[in-house]
């Protein structure tokens, strides 16, 4: 076997085999596959893609990569979001669930582009880490219900090196590539379900409903295959996800939804998110699930549970940083909001410092925008569309201007939930 002819093989569209795909993973992995030929292969992929048994056959490759982790402990439901402009689901989440009994040991990650990460985001109280051994995460989940650690660097090293590639060869959104990515990880940090917040729309990875669905019951597929029930929710991404966009100013947007005062959508997201989670977990119906997460973000359990879970990885909630200077951007004209661009906001966010273009950049946990209107509002010219908070670094009124659209006819907010995938 040799990788000219494996390359050949896929440039005819022939069907490879296990053995095939394991000698190109392994070969990359132990340095005898270059760079430039994996480079070649992606690319391969990305424009003729891969049959569903190759991409199960992917999957299982990467996730013996490396080492897989198995808890102990039963009724660990996992939640994963392909990412998003203000996609702070997570933090309000993770407690949310654990509230009601659901085992929640959340690997995340750091931001990187126009989307943040879990981890930068928690990292904005002051104290809170994410760095503990895997028998310290094993404790905090049995005593408190959930916990929170960055990628185990022992995990599925094929998709580390895979994506990093990826990253700098356009072949980010290859359906198949996505879905081995995200469904090794999945299934080697050893929860019993899994629940998929798959992102469609201008913001997100995928930007329209066809692949979105594609992708989402590839994924289920996988997740069931292997032993795990897999729910995956397809949902809108066009607009960036309640008011916040930026470290500090998500986790105070988290705390607001956690006391039962959060943005309408973000509400809506982890109660039908939370609801799927709890229903996996207990056999209760969706709907018996729903009226007991409303319960729990209105009774402060929630946000109980969510103060004992940041003490156990200790921050300090009284010390939230936030930025020194305030702008607030105004409408030039009456109408309705028709449109908020998440990518290029997601974009200017990063601009201000609030993300990071290459993994060594350093974040201003403090800076951001906060949105004053969402699709469907009506505005009068003078009034405030945005916010941006900023210390030293700032975009031109212009540029955030540009991410609005206004109609002079009334517009329908954005729906939220587009599909569910079980
Ligand atoms: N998230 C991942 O982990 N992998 C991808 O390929 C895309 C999103």
């Amino acid at each position: 076997m040799n990788i000219l002819d494996i390359l050949d093989k896929k440039e005819k569209r022939e069907k490879l085999t296990k053995e095939e795909l394991k000698f190109v993973i392994d070969g990359f992995l132990n340095g005898t596959i270059k760079d430039y030929q994996m480079s070649a292969f992606l690319t391969e992929i990305d424009l003729l893609g891969l049959s569903e048994e190759e991409t199960i056959d992917l999957t299982d490759i990467m996730l013996h990569s490396g080492e897989t982790i198995d808890l102990q402990i039963d009724g660990i439901v996992d939640k994963h979001s392909t990412g998003g402009v203000g996609d702070k689901t997570t933090i309000v989440l993770a407690p949310l669930v654990a509230s009601l009994g659901v085992k929640v040991a959340k690997m995340s990650g750091r931001g990187l582009g126009h989307t943040g990460g879990t981890i930068d985001k928690l990292e904005s109280i002051e104290g809170f880490h994410t760095e503990m051994t895997l028998e310290e995460f094993k404790n905090q989940v049995e005593e408190i219900g959930v916990a929170l650690v960055g990628q185990m660097n022992n995990l599925v090293p094929a998709d580390k090196k895979i994506y990093a590639l990826r990253d700098v060869t356009g072949t980010v959104d290859s359906i198949p590539l996505i879905a081995s990515s995200i469904m090794s990880k999945k299934l080697a940090s050893g929860a019993s379900k899994i629940v998929l917040d798959l992102k469609v729309g201008c913001g997100a990875l995928i930007d329209n409903l066809k692949e979105a669905k594609q992708l989402g019951s590839l994924m289920v597929k996988i997740g069931n295959m292997s032993g795990k029930e897999t729910v995956c929710v397809l949902t809108n991404m066009d607009e960036p996800l309640g008011f916040a966009i930026g470290n500090s100013l998500e986790v105070l947007e988290s705390i607001q939804t956690l006391q039962g005062k959060g943005p309408k959508d973000l509400t809506q997201l982890v109660t039908k998110l939370g609801a799927i989670m709890v229903s996996l977990n207990s056999k209760i119906s969706i709907e018996d699930a729903s009226k007991k997460i409303q319960e729990n973000l209105n009774n402060g359990k929630a946000y109980e549970k969510f103060l004992t879970w940041v003490k156990a990885q200790g921050g300090n909630i009284e010390k939230i940083q936030t930025s020194k200077h305030k702008e607030e951007i105004k409408s030039k004209e009456d109408g309705y909001i028709s449109h908020i661009n998440a990518l290029e906001l997601g974009k200017l966010a990063r601009k201000i410092g609030a993300g990071r273009l290459t993994k060594e950049d350093v974040i201003n946990p403090k800076v951001g925008f906060v949105l004053n209107k969402k699709v469907g509002d009506k505005v009068s010219k003078g009034q405030t569309l945005i916010t941006m908070h900023y210390d030293d670094l700032k975009v031109e009124e212009k540029e955030i201007l540009d991410c609005f659209k206004i109609s002079k006819t009334k517009v329908k907010e954005n729906k939220l939930i587009l599909d569910i995938i079980k």
